[in-house]
């Protein structure tokens, strides 16, 4: 038995999906259903046992004890965060909240669950944290690539927020002893991504006849790791990762956001060409550039390449087109999620399953 938090946001629900197709361990799947939640995502599972799905928040001590006690999980993942920069520079409070007081919350549960289980519980017992590349903070053009060993400089609320549970997780290993986890991931992309990051709004903007926005001079470069292959690392850490380690996970796929833009436009002329055969990019906006946006991202993937083996399935190329296909094969999921229907699900479908 695992317990998954966030799992019915984009890298969540990609994961749970995954594991459940591969291993018949059940997932308790905690989350609170802000606007990113989507159990839509999950509605292959919707009689499937395996699948619990708890609607709640990772700081409400009082319930995370109860899931504890009541499931006895072997695992804990947190993948519960606020995710999205943009929203974190226009009003933090949240972000503070769930990722910082949430994580400490959470952390402090498992600490008492974890100091209560028998001997070998307690040393096969693993709680893995979720972060991303972004703590590091920015690099210059000729900076090598992100390694472990760097410093933490992370630049927007986003970020510190999540630098500060990774500091916290990282605490809880050194002071309590709790087997801890920690991945720092490079930007994903894939199926059920939230049209508000980059990928999927330009998709859905651009089958809108609407304008594509890119900030700046669209120079700014990220690194992108299709979902699945974020989900495959995950699962392999927590196989065979060591207690109190962080693992970096990219796909060594370094691009400026205005190639990424111009990747998608031309997938969607030969997918679905414009009804008057102009091309997307046409719809290419440069629009004010984002406060303090981090200039370029990019992941030394090695440790986790060497030690643990693991590597990307997917290259950019087939990653997109996977991507672009899917959100062309699910016009409804992007309707539900544009009108805000995606939210009443869980009181239509889920009711009698939540907390
Ligand atoms: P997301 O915003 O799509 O999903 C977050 C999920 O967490 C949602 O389902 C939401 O309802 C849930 N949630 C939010 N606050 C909660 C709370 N207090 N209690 C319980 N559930 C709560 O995010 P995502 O893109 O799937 O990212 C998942 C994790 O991976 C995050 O921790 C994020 O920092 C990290 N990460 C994301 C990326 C990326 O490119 N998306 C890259 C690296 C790391
Ligand atoms: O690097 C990992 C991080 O990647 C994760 O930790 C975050 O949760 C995730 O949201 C993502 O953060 P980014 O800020 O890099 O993702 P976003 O999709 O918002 O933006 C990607 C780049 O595209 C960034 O340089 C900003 C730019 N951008 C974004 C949007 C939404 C645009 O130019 N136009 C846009 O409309």
């Amino acid at each position: 038995m695992i317990v998954v938090t966030g799992g019915a946001g984009f890298i969540g629900s990609n994961f749970v999906l995954d594991w459940l197709a591969q291993l018949n361990e059940p997932v308790i799947n905690l989350d609170k259903l802000t606007y990113a939640g989507n159990v839509q995502n999950l509605s292959s599972l919707e009689s499937d046992p395996r699948h619990i799905f708890v609607q709640g928040d990772i700081g409400d001590s009082a319930l995370i004890r109860s899931l504890l006690q009541q499931y006895q999980p072997r695992v804990i993942l947190n993948f519960a965060a606020e995710s999205h920069v943009d929203r974190s520079i226009h009003g933090p409070e949240d972000f503070i909240q769930t990722n910082i007081v949430g994580t400490f919350r959470l952390l402090e549960e498992v600490r008492s669950y974890w100091n209560q289980l028998e001997v070998d519980a307690k040393r096969d017992f693993r709680f893995l944290h979720v972060s991303t590349d972004e703590v590091y903070g920015s690099l210059k053009k000729e900076d090598p690539a992100f390694r472990e060993t760097n410093r933490y400089e992370p630049n927007s609320p986003y970020s510190a927020s999540k630098a500060s549970s990774d500091h916290l997780v990282r605490a809880y290993h050194h002071t309590y002893g709790l087997p801890v986890l920690t991945t720092n991931c490079s930007n994903n992309y894939g199926p059920y991504h939230f049209p508000e990051k980059l990928i999927p709004l330009m998709i859905v903007n651009a089958l809108a006849g609407k304008a594509l926005p890119v900030y700046g001079d669209g120079m700014q470069i990220r690194d992108w790791l299709y979902v699945k292959d974020h989900c495959s690392a995950i699962r392999r850490v927590l196989e065979a990762g060591q207690p109190g380690e962080t693992y970096n996970v990219g796909g060594w796929n370094e691009m400026p956001n205005i190639e990424i833009v111009r990747r998608v436009c031309t997938l969607l002329d030969e997918l679905r060409p414009r009804a008057d055969g102009k091309p997307y990019s046409e719809q290419i906006t440069y629009v004010a550039d984002r406060p303090g946006h981090d200039r370029r991202y990019a992941i030394d993937a090695s440790k986790i390449e060497h030690e643990l083996g693991w590597r990307p399935a997917e290259t950019f190329d087939t990653g997109i087109r996977k991507t672009v296909q899917w959100y062309l094969d699910n016009p409804e999921w992007v309707a539900n999620v544009q009108s805000g229907a995606y939210r009443d699900w869980v009181e239509t479908n889920y009711a009698d399953r939540t907390a």
